[in-house]
């Protein structure tokens, strides 16, 4: 038999006996057998160069394809065993069974589901979304907003300060010097974003948001804040609701007000079998924000910016939108938002 007969001989020997392995460790006995280090053709490989010149050529280009072949086809059966069985009456897996339902796509969270329903309303009534950072200026943060260095919540342990300069924001009113600063008036803002306190319990997050709103234009009254704030509450919380004012104080705005926000779990106090509202506590108010027409002393702070406090005036609030959901959804302790339990987080966002 002719050398060049002898490797096609090997060849067929060697892809059946390549189809025939039945496992893996089978097959690596074929490959030994065929390829290994004493075998036939790798010998036969190394001796090209003992043949007669005339044959050389030929025996070497074919005992090398044939090499070739069989690596190839070792590597093919190789693959085809790793996935036997799948599909195999009696494997473990069983391909016709249907694939696992999709999960379904998540939701907003309800503090983001909260805050776009107010972004909604204030567009609706022109005003455009102004963000600042977390991490703010302590001019910005108090001393543009007229508090004083011995106001107590300068304390540190009313605010997380960064450094002397730096801290991390107690409310989102410093949103309302940078928005000064980068547009003259007329300005109608609101600014939603994350605000910081070291306090921890029922009622209190070290980290909270709130919407912060500011109006400025020739003319602006306490009419027109109260008017605004009439149509966000009903916007919010229904249209029969109606809105108090009580005076208060913030360094920022003079005068100040809490605005209440009438219940609208209850009529003036009392469930209709007579026993005390739990929401209203009995008083038949919610109280939803602080707000105030915004002092001169901050447009003065921003003079130079088109804002002379001669000139101009302007209105100011801001809510708290743990706050407003709690009131919308009747939720009792505010760490609720940020457990993240399931069992909580999905009876909202169905948007
Ligand atoms: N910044 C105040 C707070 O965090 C709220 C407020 C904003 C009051 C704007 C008046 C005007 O309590």
């Amino acid at each position: 038999m002719s050398t060049l007969d002898r490797i096609a001989e090997i060849q067929a020997q060697a892809e059946a006996a390549i189809a025939a392995a039945a496992d893996s460790s089978s097959l690596e006995d074929v490959r030994v057998h065929y390829l290994g280090r004493k075998a036939e053709l790798p010998l036969l490989l190394r001796s090209v160069g003992s043949l007669q010149p005339t044959e050389r050529a030929a025996v070497g280009s074919a005992a090398n394809q044939t090499r070739k072949q069989l690596e190839m086809l070792l590597g093919a059966r190789e693959e085809e065993l790793a996935h036997a069985g799948i599909g195999d009456p009696g494997s473990s897996i069983d391909i016709t069974l249907p694939g696992s339902p999709p999960l379904p796509p998540g939701h907003l969270h309800l503090i983001t589901e909260t805050r776009r329903d107010i972004e909604d309303v204030f567009l609706g009534l022109g005003f455009q979304i102004a963000e600042g950072p977390e991490v703010e200026y302590v001019k910005y943060n108090f001393d543009a907003l007229n508090t004083d260095p011995t106001h107590p919540s300068r304390a540190r342990t009313d605010t997380f300060y960064v450094d002397d300069d730096t801290v991390l924001r107690v409310h989102t009113s410093p949103v309302q010097v940078r928005a000064m600063m980068a547009q003259p008036p007329p300005l109608y803002v609101i600014a939603p974003g994350r605000v910081y306190r070291p306090d921890n319990d029922a009622t209190h997050t070290p980290q909270f948001h709130q919407v912060e709103g500011l109006a400025v234009d020739d003319g602006v009254t306490l009419a027109d804040l109260k008017g605004t704030l009439l149509a966000v509450a009903r916007q919010i919380f229904g249209s029969e609701r109606e809105i108090l004012l009580r005076p208060h104080f913030f360094p920022f705005t003079e005068p100040s007000v809490e605005v209440d926000v009438s219940c609208f779990n209850c009529d003036s106090g009392y469930l209709p079998g007579g026993d005390r509202c739990p929401l209203c506590k009995g008083s038949g108010w919610l109280e939803v924000l602080g707000a105030g027409m915004v002092d001169p002393n901050v447009f003065a702070y921003v003079a130079d910016h088109g804002y002379d406090p001669d000139k101009v005036t302007g209105f100011a609030f801001g809510m708290g939108i743990e706050r407003i959901a709690m009131l919308r959804h009747g939720i009792p302790d505010l760490r609720l938002y940020f457990e993240n339990d399931m069992r909580f987080l999905r009876q909202f966002g169905a948007r």
